[in-house]
């Protein structure tokens, strides 16, 4: 098989860029190691930047967004028993918009089923080769077991964390930044009708807790728990008491999904190496407190796409040699405003009064002075993809 662009992965950075390339007639194939329903059903993120959901309308995928997504104008913060709002729309002008992850995936293999394009499902054993060469290939077992080689121009490793790509790349070349935060974020989908209009962001004494939803009739929420804990330590009814001892009033339902989600910051660097190309959660991770993870795959693969476009369309390889510099500036502004919100917002096991005061000050800070709310609300909204951060 051969194709321009081999891409591994099929989550938001793979299947958007294997989008956006064919939009600039370049040629690609996705090979994806999960079934295709557990891709389309996996639920994760939920917020899109104003920067993501316009790029989505740009790029012809925007109609059921703008159908169904939720377009909200800001968020609470709640702590010393009362809510704060942070205004987005009044601050900076722009707004965001909650529609989840799947639902995005979903379009977008859609859209590449509209067009024809390849989306192999279920590979196996998938391995990178030659990425110092040209032609580059991916070796893998297809869904039937056969064994199967693709030559690619570029391979573009958008695997997620656990994926072989990054590991691909000569080790002593990469450079990596890690932390690992001491809580997790349990979450639950359930089915309840959202009694509150937009987000709302707890800090409690007990711990952090996140209201969110994802249609007129599901709520989401997080709680922070011990990173240790199991889900099976947490049976349906504790979660609702938590819950209802974290956040202001909140309406219960049957659980439909729960899991827990250890939580940290990582960042490899460079994202290339010869024809090899990493991209979203494969080269980054953020804590999930800004909500900055899918917004990030989306805006590297944008970039990406660029650059990729100049390289085999034009053998213009400037935008090339700069992606990774480029795409990190943006990755380690959204890396400092996870951590920020992340810091603000948990209660941090061990913590003296005196850092206990110092969250406090921060917060009512952010809520009382235009100046710092409008630093949370420009990063929340996101930054333009042209910005130079
Ligand atoms: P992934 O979505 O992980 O996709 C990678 C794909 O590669 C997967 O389908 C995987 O099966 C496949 N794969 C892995 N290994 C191989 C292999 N060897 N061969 C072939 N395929 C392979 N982000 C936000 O922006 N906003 C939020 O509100 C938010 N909330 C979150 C809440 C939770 C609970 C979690 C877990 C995450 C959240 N995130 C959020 C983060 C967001 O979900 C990720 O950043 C996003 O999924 C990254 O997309 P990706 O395409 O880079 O990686
Ligand atoms: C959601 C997830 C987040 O990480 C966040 O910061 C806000 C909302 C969500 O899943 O709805």
């Amino acid at each position: 098989m051969r194709t321009q662009v081999g891409i591994i992965g099929a989550g938001p950075a793979g299947l958007l860029l294997s989008h956006l390339l064919h939009l600039r007639g370049i040629d690609s194939v996705v090979l994806e190691e999960r079934e295709e329903q557990y891709v389309r059903r996996r639920v994760r993120a939920g917020v899109l930047e104003s920067t993501t959901a316009d790029l989505l309308r740009e790029v012809g995928l925007g109609a059921r967004m703008d159908r169904e997504g939720l377009v909200h104008k800001g968020i609470s913060l709640h702590f010393d028993g009362e809510d704060h709002y942070v205004d987005f729309e009044r601050l900076v002008g722009r707004t965001i918009t909650v529609y989840g992850q799947q639902e995005v995936v979903k379009d977008l293999i859609d859209a590449r089923r509209r067009a024809h394009g390849q989306l192999l499902f279920e590979v196996r054993d998938t391995a990178v080769h030659e990425t110092g060469s040209d032609r580059p290939r991916i070796t893998f077992t297809d869904a039937e077991g056969r064994p199967q080689e693709l030559v690619c121009e570029v391979v573009a490793g958008c695997d997620g964390f656990h994926g072989v790509s990054r590991k691909s790349l000569p080790q002593n070349e990469l450079t990596v930044y890690d932390h690992t935060y001491p809580f997790a974020w349990l979450g639950i989908l359930a089915k309840a009708a959202p009694v509150r209009d937009e987000l709302v962001y707890a800090n409690h004494e007990r711990g952090f807790a996140l209201y969110s939803m994802r249609s007129p009739e599901i709520t989401r929420l997080y709680l922070q728990v011990d990173p240790e804990e199991r889900i099976e330590q947490w049976p349906d009814e504790r979660i609702w008491s938590e819950l209802h001892t974290r956040l202001p009033a909140l309406a219960e339902g049957p659980v439909l999904e729960k899991g827990i989600t250890a939580m940290r910051s990582f960042v490899a660097s460079p994202l290339r190496h010869g024809r090899l190309f990493l991209a979203g959660d494969a080269a980054h991770i953020v804590p999930p407190t800004g909500a900055k993870g899918m917004n990030l795959a989306v805006a590297d693969v944008w970039l990406l796409a660029s650059a990729l476009s100049e390289l085999l369309l034009h053998n213009n390889s400037a935008l090339v040699e700069s992606y990774s510099d480029t795409a990190l500036r943006r990755v380690w502004r959204a890396e400092h405003f996870s951590w920020t919100m992340t810091s603000m917002l948990h209660r941090q096991p061990g913590a003296t009064p005196f850092e206990r005061q110092l969250q406090l000050a921060q917060l009512r800070y952010t809520a009382s002075s235009t100046a710092a709310a409008t630093s949370l609300a420009e990063n929340y909204v996101g930054m333009p993809l042209t910005s130079p951060l």
